[in-house]
């Protein structure tokens, strides 16, 4: 909504060009410059997107000043604390919270949907044992829509819709089925009876040779962790998944791009790379010598889990994993977890630094969060697949924003272009 008594005033070459102002309803105003290449002829540069709203989202809020995080305006905290990863699939998808005839239809309706089509066991036999889950999960995430073909029509809302509860029913156990598939153990099928993250757990853990029971207090903190994974505005994996459903790709593909995005170590990779630097680091007395190489310029090396482009305060979902850190270290009876030791000094020596205090990095939501899933028994390799199915809700909820949006249009960015103008063919005997 332009607020249309107040305008930005751009002077160049002489002229002047108005620019509309758009205030949200918290946050940062916007420059409406939709219209300044048309007539200006300019366009604004901005690599990276530090200064530039790519759309209007009514799904997630950060503050990074105040640590604040708002899924459909309420407070990451208080979600953690007193709802459950459905009910915030349901509040992310719908908008609302629902009420309890609505999340029984919900919870129903997914649980009914995590089985996958029974021929996607044969693409898995397809990869080596040895393939990152990452990669497996890219594959047969896409593939989804060689599948499903009564669910890619963008344009019809009820596919849309069976699409979203497909992809938000079977992630965990397509995730769990690139595990399982990567030990040389047999798929372990969804259980209807289990609860969502405690079903995730037995897919990953259950053998057939055995029973295997779900320690309770296990399963809240896996649906913790999807809850503060869940979404997280127009990160770069989101940003993939926008782009890519803004040219009508099928819901599947346009998730597998934003999985493939995520799982570089500086997005959702950064928490299997955070852990191997904890490992890496070894013992308190390393930190220093680590903490230096941060600090050096012509170091490559970062403190992985550490820094934010939005949070120049604590990211909210650190301090929650950091809680929930230590109530599974030792629900499970691991005490003095040298890993978590590192962490925690690590963290206190940082935030005393003047070079992290200056340049505002703080823990990140990737920093405890590989201490909590090393400690339920997964490998690294498994962290950010783990991120990746917490995060299909978001990537799903900003996809349905932004593809029932009728004034919609395809994302293409221009750029500012130093290379050779043109110039004529040269024959190779005469270069
Ligand atoms: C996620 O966008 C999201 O919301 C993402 C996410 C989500 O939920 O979707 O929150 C999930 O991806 C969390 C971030 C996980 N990544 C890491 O932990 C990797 C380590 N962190 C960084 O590489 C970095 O902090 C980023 C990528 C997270 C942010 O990069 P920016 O905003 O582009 O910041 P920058 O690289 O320009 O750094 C600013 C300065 C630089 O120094 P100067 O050039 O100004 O001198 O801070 C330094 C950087 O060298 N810096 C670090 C650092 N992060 C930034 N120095 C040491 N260690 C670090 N971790």
């Amino acid at each position: 909504m332009a607020d249309t008594k107040r305008v930005a005033r751009l002077e160049l070459d002489g002229k002047t060009y108005e620019l509309p102002v758009i205030s949200p309803s918290v946050g940062p105003d916007v420059l409406d410059i939709r219209k300044l290449y048309g007539e200006a002829g300019v366009f604004t540069y901005d690599p990276g997107f530090t200064s530039t709203a790519a759309c209007e989202s009514t799904i997630t809020y950060i503050d990074g000043d105040q640590g604040e995080l708002l899924y459909r305006g309420y407070p990451i905290e208080q979600l953690a604390e007193k709802s459950h990863y459905l009910e915030v699939c349901y509040l992310l998808l719908n908008g609302e919270l629902p009420d309890r005839e609505q999340m029984e239809t919900f919870e129903r309706t997914v649980t009914r949907h995590t089985m996958v089509h029974e021929q996607m066991h044969n693409f898995f036999r397809g990869f080596r044992r040895d393939a990152h889950p990452m990669a497996t999960m890219v594959g047969v995430v896409g593939a989804m829509s060689a599948f499903y073909h009564d669910s890619t029509d963008v344009t019809d809302p009820r596919q849309r819709e069976v699409a979203s509860f497909r992809l938000v029913a079977k992630l965990p156990t397509i995730a769990a089925m690139a595990y399982k598939y990567s030990i040389g153990q047999p798929f372990v099928y969804p259980r209807n009876d289990l609860g969502y993250a405690a079903n995730f757990l037995h897919m990953c853990f259950a053998v057939p040779a055995e029973p295997y029971h779900v320690p309770p207090e296990l399963a809240t903190a896996m649906d913790r962790i999807m809850m503060l994974h869940a979404d997280h505005e127009q990160n770069a994996s989101t940003s993939t998944v926008r782009l890519a459903g803004s040219s009508g790709a099928n819901p599947f593909a346009c998730i597998a791009a934003g999985i493939a995005c995520l799982w570089g170590p500086a997005h959702g990779g950064a928490n299997q790379a955070c852990l191997e630097m904890l490992r890496q680091i070894g013992s308190v007395e390393r930190i220093p010598e680590f903490i230096a190489r941060a600090k050096d310029k012509n170091d490559p090396f970062r403190l992985m889990g550490f820094g934010h482009r939005v949070y120049k305060n604590f990211d909210p979902r650190a301090k929650v994993m950091k809680q929930s850190a230590d109530e599974v270290l030792d629900l499970l009876g691991i005490h003095n977890n040298p890993t978590l030791q590192v962490a925690k000094e690590l963290e206190r020596i940082a935030l005393e630094d003047d070079y992290f205090v200056s340049k505002k990095l703080y823990p990140n939501v990737d920093f405890y969060s590989g201490i909590i899933l090393e400690a339920m028994g997964f490998p690294t390799s498994m962290f950010t697949p783990i991120f990746a199915l917490s995060r299909t809700v978001g990537w799903i909820s900003q996809w349905k924003e932004m593809i029932s949006d009728p004034s919609g249009r395809i994302g293409r960015p221009r750029q500012l272009y130093t290379g050779a103008p043109a110039r004529d063919y040269v024959e190779v005997d005469n270069r």
